[in-house]
C-alpha cells in the first residue's frame, strides 16, 4: 500500500531533484488575510509572492500545506469529503513554463521511480477558452506529446482556478485524472460529467491573471506563475483503490480505534458510518487548529466558533454511537503522533490540545445535562396533563410540541435529533412541522434584529454619516491588524460630524500607535477601493470570516460589506461606494470608555 508518508517523501524527492526548494507549510490560520478564517489551499499563504513579492526561498518552491475548508461540512461523512486535508504543492513564482510543468507532472505520475501509473489510465482536462483567456491549445498539445490520449477541453466552471470569493491571483488550469476503468456513462462521458469514471488527482494552475476586488475583471499579471496542488488524502485513497478516504492512513487508524470503543459497529448502518466519519474528520480538524501556533481555543466567534462547532458535532455523533467522549484525547494522541512529525506545533502542543478538547466536552456535556432536565420537565408536564385529562375525557397524545422542542434547542442548545431520540425511547413523538415553523420564525426575527442592530450605529442616513460608517470598518480593520482579531467593536455612534467607536484593548494607545492606525485608514482611502455589498446566509458570512455579532444560529440572510482585502463585516449599511469618498481620516481623541474598553473619536476632513 502506498502510504501518505511515502507519497510526501516521493513528492519532495522529485521536486528537489528538479531544482525546487522545499519550504515549511504555513499556519492553518491565514496571517494577513482577514477575509477568510482558515488557509484553504497551498497557494493561499503564497498570495503576496504570486503577486510579485520575492520569496526568500527563491522562485521554485514546494511544500505540504495543512488546509481547512468548511464549505462542504454538511457532506462530511460520505466517502470523499473532509473539512481538513493536506495539500502537496509546487510553484514557479514569476515564471510560467507551462510545457515544463506538464512534462514534470507527467514524469511524476508515470515514472516507475515515482508513482508509476500507466499513461493509458490517465486523462487530463485543459481550458476551453473564453473572453478572458484563450483556448489552451498548448497544454493540450503537450499532454498529447507526452502520450495522453484523453485530453478534454472544459469551460470556466471546471478549468479555472481562483480562491473562494474570486479575488486574487487566478488562471486557467489543467487537471489530471485517474481513469477507474468503469464504463463510459455516455458518448459524452468526461472528467467533468461527474459519473465517477474519472477521479481527480492533481491540478496545475497557470496563474496568469489577478482579480483585485470582488466583481472586477481579471487583469493579466505582469509576472505570471504556476501553482499546483495535490490533495493528499484523496490521492492516496484513489491510488490504493480504496473505497473512501477513511480506508487509508491515520483516518483508518482512528476509525479502528473508535470501533474498539463504541457500542455500535462501523458499518452497522448508514447513519452510524456517518457518525464514525464525522468524529474522525472533525477531531482531526480540531487537532490541526488547536495545534497551530496561533493558539485558537473554542469560542463563539471566528476560528474559535468553527473549532467549537467541530468538537460539539463530534460529541453529538459520539453519543449516537455510544462512544465515551473522554477517549477524544486518545484519538488526539493518534493524530499528534502522526502529524507531530511534520508540524512542530502539533507535537509541542499535545497537552494543550487534549486539555482544550476535554474542557469543551465538559462544557457541552453540562449544557446537555441541563437540557435533559428540561426535557424531563416537558415529559412530566404532558403526563400531568394526561392524568387530568382522564377525568375530563379529553384525549392527550404522547407528543412533544414543536414549541417545546424548539425551546430546548434554542435556550439549552439541546440538539433536535436528541429530543427526537429521547422522545422515541419514552414512546413519544415530536411535532417536527411545528418545530420547523418555530425555527423559521426565529430566523426571520434574528434577521430583522441583525439588520436593526447594525443600523443602530447610525444616527441618520446622510452621505457624510455613510462615509463615517465606512471609516469605522477601516478603523476596526486597522486595530485588528495591529492588535489581533480579539479586538472587537463594542459600540459605535455616528453623527454627520464625527464617529465614535468603542473597542476592547488593555492599554491607552500611544501617539505612535494612533498615527499608525490613522495612516492605515488613510492608506485604504488613497487606494480608492470599492465597497461591495453582498447578501448571504449568516453561516456563509461566518465561514468567509466576516466580522459581526452573530446574533442567531443558522440560515438567516445578512448583508456583508467587503472593502477589498481589508475588511469584511456583517452590517446593515449604508456605506460609501468607494473608500476615496472619505477623503481624509483624522483621529481627534482616544480615551477610556469603561474598564478594558477604549473609545476613539474621529472625523473626515
Ligand atoms: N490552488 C490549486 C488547488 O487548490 C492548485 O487546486
Amino acid at each position: 500500500m502506498l502510504t501518505d508518508d511515502y507519497l510526501k517523501e516521493l513528492w519532495f524527492k522529485f521536486f528537489t531533484e528538479h531544482g525546487f526548494k522545499k519550504i515549511d507549510g504555513y499556519s492553518i490560520i491565514p496571517e494577513n488575510d482577514p477575509t477568510v478564517l482558515f488557509t484553504t489551499a497551498g497557494m493561499h499563504p503564497l498570495v503576496p509572492y504570486l503577486l510579485g513579492e520575492p520569496h526568500p526561498a527563491g522562485n521554485r518552491i514546494c511544500d505540504v500545506q495543512r488546509c481547512i475548508r468548511t464549505n462542504d461540512i454538511e457532506s462530511v461523512g460520505d466517502d470523499w469529503h473532509l473539512t481538513c486535508f493536506e495539500m502537496l504543492g509546487n510553484w514557479f513564482l514569476g515564471d510560467c513554463p507551462k510545457e515544463e510543468m506538464i512534462k514534470l507532472s507527467y514524469e511524476f505520475l508515470t515514472s516507475p521511480k515515482y508513482l508509476g501509473l500507466k499513461k493509458e489510465n490517465l486523462a487530463t482536462t485543459v481550458f476551453a477558452g473564453d473572453e478572458t483567456a484563450p483556448r489552451d491549445e498548448n497544454a493540450c498539445k503537450t499532454w498529447k506529446e507526452c502520450g495522453i490520449k484523453d485530453v478534454f477541453y472544459c469551460g470556466k466552471d471546471d478549468n479555472w482556478w481562483a480562491l473562494g470569493g474570486g479575488v486574487g491571483p487566478c488562471g486557467p488550469d489543467s487537471e489530471m485524472f485517474l481513469d477507474t476503468g468503469k464504463p463510459k456513462c455516455s458518448d459524452t462521458c468526461s472528467p467533468s460529467c461527474g459519473c465517477g469514471k474519472y477521479v481527480e488527482i492533481w491540478n496545475d494552475v497557470f496563474m496568469q491573471y489577478n482579480v483585485k476586488n470582488t466583481g472586477e475583471k481579471a487583469e493579466k499579471l505582469e509576472r505570471p506563475n504556476i501553482d499546483t496542488g495535490m490533495g493528499l488524502e484523496r490521492t492516496i485513497a484513489i491510488l490504493n483503490k480504496a473505497k473512501s478516504v477513511y480506508d487509508t492512513g491515520c483516518l483508518k487508524d482512528v476509525i479502528e480505534f473508535i470501533s474498539l470503543h463504541a457500542k455500535k459497529g462501523y458499518k452497522e448502518d448508514e447513519k452510524t458510518t456517518r457518525y464514525y466519519r464525522i468524529i474522525t474528520d472533525h477531531l482531526r480538524s480540531s487537532v490541526f487548529i488547536l495545534g497551530d501556533a496561533r493558539g485558537v481555543t473554542p469560542s463563539n466567534v471566528g476560528q474559535g466558533y468553527i473549532l467549537r462547532r467541530f468538537i460539539r458535532r463530534a460529541i453529538n455523533c459520539a453519543r449516537f454511537i455510544g462512544l465515551d467522549c473522554s477517549c477524544f484525547t486518545d484519538i488526539a494522541d493518534i493524530y499528534v503522533e502522526k502529524y507531530g512529525k511534520y508540524y512542530d506545533d502539533i507535537a509541542s502542543k499535545r497537552d494543550f490540545i487534549k486539555e482544550e478538547l476535554l474542557k469543551e466536552v465538559d462544557k457541552f456535556t453540562k449544557a446537555i445535562e441541563d437540557g435533559h432536565k428540561e426535557f424531563e420537565k416537558v415529559i412530566s408536564g404532558i403526563e400531568k396533563h394526561k392524568l387530568f385529562a382522564e377525568k375530563t375525557g379529553e384525549l392527550v397524545e404522547n407528543k412533544i410540541s414543536g414549541k417545546a422542542a424548539f425551546r430546548l434547542y434554542d435556550t439549552f442548545g439541546f440538539p433536535f435529533e436528541l429530543t427526537k431520540e429521547l422522545a422515541l425511547e419514552r414512546g413519544y413523538s415530536v411535532d417536527q412541522d411545528e418545530f420547523n415553523e418555530k425555527f423559521k420564525e426565529h430566523q426571520e426575527k434574528s434577521r430583522q434584529a441583525a439588520v436593526g442592530q447594525f443600523k443602530g450605529g447610525l444616527a441618520d442616513s446622510s452621505k457624510q454619516s455613510a462615509y463615517l460608517h465606512t471609516a469605522t470598518h477601516l478603523l476596526l480593520a486597522g486595530l485588528q491588524k495591529k492588535y489581533g482579531f480579539d479586538v472587537k467593536q463594542r459600540g459605535s455612534n455616528i453623527t454627520p460630524e464625527r464617529l465614535r467607536f468603542d473597542f476592547n484593548l488593555d492599554h491607552k494607545m500611544t501617539k505612535e500607535e494612533l498615527d499608525e492606525i490613522e495612516n492605515f485608514v488613510n492608506d485604504a482611502i488613497n487606494r480608492a477601493i470599492p465597497v461591495v455589498c453582498e447578501i448571504m446566509s449568516l453561516e456563509e458570512a461566518k465561514i468567509n470570516g466576516a466580522e459581526g455579532i452573530f446574533a442567531s444560529k443558522y440560515g438567516q440572510e445578512v448583508k456583508v460589506y467587503t472593502i477589498g482585502d481589508i475588511s469584511k463585516e456583517i452590517c446593515g449599511g449604508p456605506h460609501a461606494e468607494n473608500t476615496k469618498d472619505l477623503h481624509h481620516f483624522k483621529i481627534i481623541k482616544e480615551e477610556s470608555s469603561s474598564s478594558g474598553i477604549r473609545r476613539i473619536k474621529a472625523i473626515l476632513d
